[in-house]
């Protein structure tokens, strides 16, 4: 896990930005790709997994269930798998860092199997809501005492068997949808999500990828029926995981702010599910094309060129929120030097984030000279019209990697330069992000 250490990070203006990068692979994809690995009979292979601290807490946890997994090369891993039902007793706490997506999607998988497990993490995800997995997960069989507030730590009693379920997601997570569908890999009969808003579809295209029976109907409503069979059986693969839209959006966001830039992010994840941001920058006049559209892993991927635009403010329907969740912090920071007043509303989960991120996001943009009102469900941006920020302030990070890249990406576009108290956490999902930065900011210098 990252340096308890803050270590401090100034950035300043650099003029344009101009180059091609490929960023690492997606992060939710990698969670997915070593959990279903360590749960198929034999060895998958993975490529392109991204290698921050995030997933690494996925993978040493699930080789303190069993599995065996090892480090090939960069992004290339194997793991040869223990089978669904086959996780073992693990000897210590699981450390999950500051990993959300770890602690709950292995909590579902925990909650179907004969073993206890306590999920530790670091101050922000002991924050966190957890009881968003422990209601559907109890109702599974699973046993859960947990710290007050239904936080970290939390020691988890699996159940075999344990009881098929039909839940509704009551909050639009994925993360939730997923830990009761792994839950329900190792429970015999059919366990259903229903989802009222789509949210990012991975583990349904991963879990039939591996061989599961799963199906997805949607209803007359638009509302998805997701079903799996459960006492599954999963075929080890080959995996190539496409590059992170999360990540790619920093640079992107950062070309787009920044007069005279142009940069291409190649192999970047295009799922539906995950493309809001670049839909939403598109209605504010982003200039962007999408080239070399294939298929990786069972997603699409594309080549995005983003070019200096001036945008213009606009109105993002809450409906849209889900697919672009992780990219409203640099959304922020585009709607902050875009002509007229962006406003969004419908965002109350960005508050349970790793930080609450509609009032870090206010004050650090305040701080840097931004017009930003703070409302309990989102923020209302009135943009300086394309000019520069004033920058000359420090903002805080508050452990919260897209925090920390946000205000790296706004200080491509102040007059001086933008300090974050702390820059470690960046390592949680984007490990090169700042050599990758400087790398496109000194092109021209
Ligand atoms: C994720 C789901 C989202 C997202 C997180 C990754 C996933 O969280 O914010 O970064 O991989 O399933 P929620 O399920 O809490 O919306």
């Amino acid at each position: 896990m990252h340096s308890a250490v803050p270590r401090p990070g100034s950035f300043q203006p650099s003029g344009a930005l101009l180059g091609t990068l490929k960023v690492p692979g997606d992060k939710s994809i990698s969670h997915r790709a070593l959990m279903l690995s360590a749960l198929a009979v034999g060895e998958s292979k993975i490529s392109g997994l991204l290698e921050g601290e995030d997933v690494l807490a996925t993978a040493t946890a699930m080789r303190a269930m069993g599995a065996h997994i090892d480090r090939i090369g960069e992004g290339n891993w194997t793991v040869n798998g223990v089978g669904v039902g086959g996780l073992m007793q693990p000897s210590g706490a699981l450390d999950m860092g500051n990993s959300g997506t770890s602690t709950r999607l292995l909590m579902g998988l925990v909650a179907s199997h004969r073993l206890t497990a306590t999920f530790i993490g670091d101050a922000s995800l002991s924050k966190r809501p957890m009881g968003r997995v422990i209601d559907p997960l109890s109702q599974m069989g699973a046993e859960f005492t947990a710290s007050p507030g239904g936080m970290l730590p939390i020691m988890v009693r699996g159940l075999v068997p344990a009881i098929p379920i039909s839940y509704r997601l009551p909050v639009a997570s994925a993360q939730v949808k997923s830990a009761v569908l792994l839950a329900g890999l190792n429970i015999a009969g059919i366990t259903e999500v229903i989802e009222p808003v789509p949210t990012r579809d991975h583990s349904e295209r991963m879990l039939r990828g591996f061989g599961a029976d799963l199906t997805v109907d949607v209803d007359a409503d638009g509302v998805r029926h997701i079903r799996l069979m459960g006492a599954a059986e999963l075929q080890p693969q080959q995996i190539e995981v496409p590059g992170d839209p999360s990540s790619a959006a920093f640079f992107i966001v950062a070309a787009l702010i920044t007069p005279g830039s142009e940069v291409t992010v190649t192999h970047v994840g295009m799922n539906p599910t995950r493309t809001g941001i670049y839909k939403m920058l598109e209605a504010m006049g982003a200039d962007l094309t999408y080239s070399n559209v294939r298929e990786v892993g069972g997603e699409p991927v594309a080549d995005i060129t983003a070019r200096h635009s001036v945008l213009r403010g606009i109105d993002v329907p809450p409906e849209v929120a889900p697919s672009m969740i992780d990219e409203f912090p640099v959304f922020f920071v585009a709607a902050s030097m875009a002509q007229g007043r962006t406003t969004t509303s419908g965002l109350d989960e960005l508050r349970v984030k790793e930080s609450d991120r509609l009032a870090l996001m206010a004050t650090g943009l305040k701080a840097i000279g931004a017009r930003v009102e703070e409302r309990e469900d989102g923020l209302v941006i009135d943009g300086s019209g394309g000019e520069p920020l004033e920058g000359n302030a420090t903002v805080s990070s508050a452990l919260d990697h897209r925090i920390a890249m946000s205000f790296a990406v706004a200080g491509q576009h102040c007059y001086q330069a933008v300090t974050v108290d702390d820059v470690s956490p960046i390592a949680t999902s984007f490990p090169t992000f700042e050599t990758m930065l400087s790398k496109l900011a000194r092109k021209i210098h």
